[in-house]
């Protein structure tokens, strides 16, 4: 847990691409918030081995530290793209990792699924994140964001809908850490 006032959020994006509209949001919500969390966008969890559940009992070291980033965290959000109408495989092998533990078990948590449309990624996260959580995600910590790539880029602000809805979210997150 945090040492100071400020909350230790890890944030989590399904999107490993350089310049990708999730890794912005991600940004956007750790300079606004900067006062009063501190927002770990470095996590990349592309390098994360493929899910294999021998491997339960002697977890690989990647793993272990993305556990461990997850038991020290107050606060998750994950912000993430739409692939072939489904989550993406880098983030769904992340949490398929934590299946069998109960780091996720109440843990205060948030989910962006920012894409083209976007909207079965958007329940698939809802329900896989409501099994490892054990219990319903706050209806305003969920936000979904579609037409992704043509509002949200580095060359410029976020639109003040999309800012609207964050700031509905994070509030609902810092609510749930409290
Ligand atoms: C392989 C691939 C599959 C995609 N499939 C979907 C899809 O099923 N639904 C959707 O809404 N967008 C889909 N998209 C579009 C992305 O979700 C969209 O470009 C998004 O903004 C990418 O997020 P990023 O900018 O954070 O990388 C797909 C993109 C790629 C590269």
């Amino acid at each position: 847990m945090s040492t100071a006032n400020k909350k230790n959020i890890l944030a989590l994006s399904g999107s490993v691409r350089k310049g990708s509209a999730n890794e912005r949001i991600l940004q956007h919500l750790a300079a606004v918030y900067a006062d009063c969390i501190d927002l770990n966008v470095s996590f990349d969890l592309s390098v994360l081995p493929h899910f294999n559940p021998d491997l339960a009992e002697n977890l690989p070291v990647s793993v272990q530290e993305f556990i461990s980033a997850v038991t020290n965290a107050d606060g998750v959000i994950i912000c993430t793209p739409e692939y072939v109408f489904s989550i993406p495989a880098v983030l769904k092998n992340a949490l398929e990792w934590t299946v069998a533990t109960t780091v996720f078990s109440g843990k205060p948590c948030a989910i962006i699924v920012a894409s083209s449309l976007g909207d079965k990624a958007f329940e698939s996260l809802d329900l896989i994140m409501k099994t490892l959580i054990q219990q319903e995600l706050d209806p305003q910590a969920k936000v979904l964001i579609q037409g992704a790539r043509s509002k949200i880029s580095a060359a410029k602000e976020i639109d003040t809908q999309t800012t609207a809805a964050l700031d509905v979210l994070m509030k609902s997150l810092l609510k749930q850490i409290q």
